[in-house]
């Protein structure tokens, strides 16, 4: 949610700052803007709407200057205007900033700071932050920001800039992600890695309520008390390359491409075929803690809920431990019960989710183990929880997740076997035959797509013309069914529901009629008999059905208008391979509708606000 860049070195800033803005576009696109410094004096330009926009304005009003600041912006406290746009700057344009996250007392230091006298331009939380710095600076930037952060409060990632202290920029952070890259006669601030891969792959992680001074040769790390701190400095083990859209049209089909790999990747080093043994030290779960465990919650939002879900099955079944799984953003408030032996896992794509790390830190408040399955390093959750599952998708850039859901449910399915086989509910042969079949997910989740792709731009086609749609499954591929309508409605604005096919004579079967395609996940499953009845009844009510079924099943085509076929797998590995069609339908009815696939409208990827 809104995206931060800073950079101080021998180059020209803005086209640094400009390409770091396009890597983070993806956090936020309601308004942009970059300031730069130079010769004493700040100069700036800002936006509204997509950073094209500041683009087409900076060629027509150029800057420059060898230290900047940038910032993309996801709405909260104010529409967006070019007012609105960061950076904010104080009443004598002495001073800039940006900021990612939101100062909850904002309207009380707004009133104060009115009262001294200050005039505010803007209806962001963030433009307080620019007085109090301007307030509080007494010829020292570093002891205006310790001063002005100790008296925000909320989250936080901020990158100041000011006129009369030319050599460097001043960073912090409190519950919102930033970063900083050390790079050749240069240094960088930004919100997350890619902004700035193309420079360095040496990152430090600032932790929460640390202030660092960056300056060309020299980045200084602090505490809230302004004394020195240690650091270290990260090596980024994948690439540029990782990070760019490879030929795709859009980031959200590579990324559905990517999946092969992604799965392949969180699997990697931790089984070895004919082993009777899981690599996972990173869990910090010995057996004698997995006997220990009596309930697991897991808490994530979006996707990485419904990853959960299907975590719900999967190891409740496998290891016959109770499973509940929350919308994060509900955890806290319901005063959930939680003990020592209780593990609570959050899932979490950008690891810095805000409703997820604050019910992780509930649960370490009651005393619960934790355990993150994540999938940036270093972020907010990794540094809370007691083990890390990294996912190891790679970078995802589409606000839509698709590879990093299928990663999570490749987590899921190795803690799955870990635990169960910990709780002797699976002898050592029976490992290795799991195992085995897990190693052939990346093969057959290739040959799917490769197969059903064709067939799912020609449905795509038929879609277009509906204003609503229903998905249907059961057991382990219900969460794939609310999945797939959270895809479609994400990227193509269709309005989708997900339904347990078993609840549909409960109340949604009153909007079956010919206007409401059914999107059925009806694969070869235990309760595959009663979903092909369910879908028996939408058909007696005209309802036209897309299936996805198990190959060689003619049947289905007696419900069904279409039928996507897809590989037999057994049940356990179905959602991987059930949620393609899901994904690839999303996207192409998208395409179809023209929009705007890897930036949909109101979104943002990282959601750091509550
Ligand atoms: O980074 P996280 O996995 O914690 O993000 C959770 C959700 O915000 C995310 O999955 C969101 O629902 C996506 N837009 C889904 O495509």
């Amino acid at each position: 949610m809104c995206g931060i860049i800073g950079y101080i070195g021998a180059e020209d800033a803005v086209d640094i700052l400009i390409e770091g803005l396009q890597r983070l576009e993806y956090r936020g696109y309601d308004s942009a803007g970059v300031a730069v410094c130079h010769q004493g004096e700040l100069a700036l330009r800002r936006e509204v709407g997509k950073l094209n926009n500041l683009i087409k304005r900076l060629a027509k009003e150029p800057l420059s200057g060898q230290m900047g600041i940038g910032h993309t912006r996801w709405a909260t406290h104010g529409r967006p205007t070019e007012f609105n746009a960061h950076p904010h700057t104080d009443n004598a344009n002495e001073l800039v900033v940006v900021h990612n996250g939101i100062i909850e007392n904002y309207l009380n230091l707004k009133t104060r700071l009115q009262a001294e006298g200050y005039h505010f331009v803007s209806e962001t939380d963030t433009e307080v932050i620019a007085h109090l710095i301007k307030s509080h600076f007494k010829g020292d930037l570093k002891a205006a920001v310790l001063a002005t952060i100790a008296e925000l409060e909320g989250a936080y990632a901020i990158c100041v800039m000011h006129a009369a202290e030319p050599n460097y920029l001043v960073a912090a952070k409190k519950n919102s992600p930033l970063l900083l890259g050390t790079g050749q006669d240069a240094n960088f601030i930004a919100s997350d890695v890619p902004a700035i891969l193309r420079h360095t792959r040496d990152i430090i992680y600032l932790e929460d309520e640390q202030l660092a001074v960056v300056s060309q040769h020299q980045i200084e790390v602090f505490d809230l008390q302004g004394q020195p701190q240690d650091y270290e400095v990260s090596h980024i083990d994948w690439n540029m390359v990782a990070a760019e859209k490879m030929g795709f049209d859009h980031f959200m089909l590579k990324e559905i491409h990517e999946q092969p790999t992604a799965f392949g990747q969180t699997l990697a080093g931790r089984v070895s075929e004919g082993e009777q043994k899981l690599y996972l030290d990173e869990l910090n779960l010995s057996p004698e803690a997995v006997k220990d465990i009596r309930r697991i919650c897991i808490v994530a939002c979006g996707t990485a809920y419904y990853a959960g879900l299907v975590g719900k099955y999967l190891l409740e079944d496998g290891a016959r431990i109770p499973v509940e799984v929350d919308l994060a953003s509900e955890f806290r408030y319901r005063r959930p019960i939680l003990d020592r032996h209780t593990l609570v896992i959050a899932i979490s794509q950008s690891g810095e989710t805000a409703d997820t790390l604050a019910a992780i830190q509930e649960a370490k408040a009651q005393g619960a183990k934790t355990l993150g399955i994540i999938n940036v390093k270093g972020s907010a959750i990794t540094r809370q929880v007691d083990g890390v599952l990294y996912i190891h998708a790679g970078p995802e850039i589409s606000v839509a997740s698709t590879k990093a859901f299928m990663a999570m449910l490749g987590a899921l399915q190795l803690l799955r076997l870990y635990l169960a086989h910990h709780c002797a509910q699976l002898n050592n042969t029976e490992l290795v035959a799991a195992i085995r079949e897990l190693r052939t997910v990346p093969r057959l989740i290739e040959e799917t797509l490769q197969k059903i792709e064709p067939q799912i731009q020609e449905i795509s086609t038929q879609l277009l013309r509906y204003h609503h749609c229903l998905y249907l499954g059961r057991g382990v591929n219900f969460p794939i069914a609310l999945e797939g309508a959270l895809k479609l409605k994400e990227v193509s604005y269709i309005h989708a529901e997900g339904y347990a096919a078993g609840e549909l004579k409960h109340g949604p079967i009153a909007l079956v009629d010919p206007l409401m395609p059914i999107i059925a996940l009806a694969t070869a499953s235990d309760t595959y008999e009663k979903l092909f009845s369910n879908l028996e009844e939408v058909k007696a009510r005209d309802g036209k059905i897309i299936a996805v079924a198990t190959e060689g099943n003619e049947s289905i085509a007696k419900v069904a208008e279409e039928v996507i076929y897809v590989p037999a797998v057994p049940e356990w590995l179905s959602p991987m391979i059930n949620v393609l069609p899901m994904q690839l339908l999303a996207y192409y009815v998208a395409l179809r509708r023209g929009f705007d696939v890897d930036q949909p409208r109101n979104l943002a990827k990282s959601v750091t606000v509550e």
